[in-house]
């Protein structure tokens, strides 16, 4: 009967973490690595892993119904998917994304302390310093996540015949690498907090682009941002900030600006009202796990609070998906 309630997602949701778990057991024992070279028996696997073989071949049976192995006359391999995504030697490899949500599991689990006491489960200073092995693995999966996002943004936002920019918050530092690149003449500095910055700097060396973009220690809520900038980059923080701090560092990146210059907001935002995109108001689930502000925003409210700090051609643009992300702009008076 059509319009009748229908209980598939719920069927659906409620095991949802079973395909969680799977895809992170499998890249934690980097099982996609042993079938690069070509296929083989779950018990050779097994074998080159080190684990129980029948354990082993049920995983690799669901890793089968998901999509991401294939099996032919009792050998498995992988498919398109896992060799270009989920190989750790491939250039797109995404293991390092999967790891940082990996990490959010147990975070996940406390959900309904989180409700009910209004406390995020995770404190923040884990990843943001305190455990030099959790902030690395941050900011590792922040930098594989904005190599791909920084192409798009990249795409959509002309800094042509702008010289300097300050990064705000601008973790590993990918988004100043790649628009510098793009943008010859551009030099950037981002400002960061020391435990992350000091992992920035090393895959900003890697990334040869020290010469045009510097690291400078220090936290975006007290940090004296400067004077003279031609652009500011503010991309994937306030989610982790009240109104009333954004409208502050709105604010305090108007005051470094020159007469001209760009104010760049990049996030995940959600819709007036924020219950769309589903993704969007989700995201804002995991930021109030993992950050005491944490949220999402509207972008629709930034563009307001930057025309109350006297930005004009404001305007949002949306990154080309799978990118949830949003990116809003406005330029000072
Ligand atoms: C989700 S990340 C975004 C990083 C980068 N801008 C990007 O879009 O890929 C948020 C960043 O804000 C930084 N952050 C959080 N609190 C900060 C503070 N008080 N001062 C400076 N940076 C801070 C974090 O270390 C983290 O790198």
């Amino acid at each position: 009967m059509s319009g009748a309630p229908d209980p598939s997602s719920i069927v659906r949701l409620s095991t949802a973490f079973w395909d969680s778990q799977t895809l992170f057991t499998a890249n934690r024992l980097r099982l996609f690595d042993t079938l690069a070279g070509g296929p083989r028996t779950s018990d050779e696997v097994a074998a080159a892993l080190g684990t129980d073989a029948r354990s082993t071949g049920m995983l690799m049976r669901a890793l089968v119904g998901m999509g991401f192995l294939k099996t032919e006359a009792g050998r498995f391999e992988n498919t398109p998917t896992a060799a270009v995504f989920l190989v750790s030697k491939s250039p797109a490899f995404m293991g390092n994304v999967i790891t940082y949500s990996d990490k959010l599991y147990d975070a996940w689990g406390g959900l309904e302390a989180a409700v009910r006491s209004g406390r995020p489960s995770l404190p923040a200073e884990t990843y943001l310093g305190d455990d030099p092995a959790h902030t690395r693995a941050f900011v590792v999966a922040m930098h594989e996540r904005a190599l791909g996002i920084a192409r798009a943004l990249v795409s959509v936002l002309d800094l042509s015949g702008r010289r300097s920019m300050l990064d705000v918050g601008g973790g590993p530092g990918t988004y100043s690498v790649m628009l510098t690149e793009r943008f010859p003449g551009l030099k950037s500095e981002v400002l960061e907090l020391p435990g992350v910055a000091a992992v920035a700097r090393e895959l900003v060396a890697q990334a040869g682009a020290a010469e045009r973009v510097s690291l400078r220690d220090g936290s975006y809520h007290t940090a004296d941002f400067g004077r003279g900038f031609d652009v500011v980059l503010m991309s994937g923080m306030f989610h982790r900030e009240t109104e009333a701090a954004c409208r502050g560092l709105i604010a305090r990146g108007a005051a470094a600006l020159n007469p001209g210059g760009m104010l760049i907001v990049s996030d995940i935002f959600a819709d007036a009202g924020g219950t769309h995109p589903p993704f969007a108001s989700m995201f804002g689930l995991n930021m109030m796990l993992t950050a005491p502000d944490g949220g999402v925003h509207a972008d629709a409210d930034v563009q307001r609070w930057m025309a109350d700090s006297g930005f004009g051609s404001l305007r949002t643009a949306p990154l080309p998906p799978p990118m949830p992300h949003r990116v809003v702009t406005g330029v000072k008076a």
